[in-house]
């Protein structure tokens, strides 16, 4: 796998803190096209993806919801496609590639941020960026960016 290079914490103490880190985030992540986010059910990924989303300008906040069930939501920026995946429910390798990831991955400005991508050797080959967010007392969250230039 390859290294990242760089990194950066955070720490918020709300909901609406996690949305708002979640600019910060998607302005020091513009370059990479896939993203893993890591953390226990709870944590709050699909919080940062709601925030996430916004920012771009590609859903409203009560558009998002988490694609538990359906296993990716797909949505559109100026920039291109914004995937959002949900893979706890996955188990292999055969069924990422039935669910067309690499498609995903592949497409001109995409953006692919995958909740439970540490989950596959595949994803985390591609992986440009890494988000773990780690639940801490109540609703205190922290959040470990690490990515590459
Ligand atoms: N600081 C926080 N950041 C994100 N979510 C928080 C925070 N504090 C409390 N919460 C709550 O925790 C839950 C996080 O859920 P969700 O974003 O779906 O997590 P995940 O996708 O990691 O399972 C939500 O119910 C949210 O309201
Ligand atoms: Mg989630």
């Amino acid at each position: 796998m390859r290294e990242f290079t760089r990194e950066k914490r955070f720490k918020t103490r709300s909901e609406a803190g996690t949305m708002a880190i979640s600019a910060t985030i998607a302005e020091i992540l513009t370059a990479p096209r896939v993203v893993v986010l890591r953390g226990e059910l709870g944590a709050g990924k699909t919080t940062l993806v709601k925030g996430w989303l916004s920012v771009l300008g590609a859903a409203g906040e009560e558009e998002v919801t988490s694609p538990t069930f359906t296993l990716v939501h797909q949505y559109h920026s100026l920039k291109g496609p914004v995937f959002h995946l949900d893979l706890y429910r996955l188990e292999t390798e055969k069924e990422l590639a039935a669910l067309g990831f690499e498609e995903m991955a592949e497409e001109p400005g995409a953006l692919v941020l995958v909740e439970w991508g540490e989950k596959f050797p595949s994803i985390l080959e591609r992986a440009d960026a890494e988000v773990a967010m780690a639940h801490l007392e109540g609703d205190e969250r922290s959040l470990w960016v690490r990515w590459r230039d």
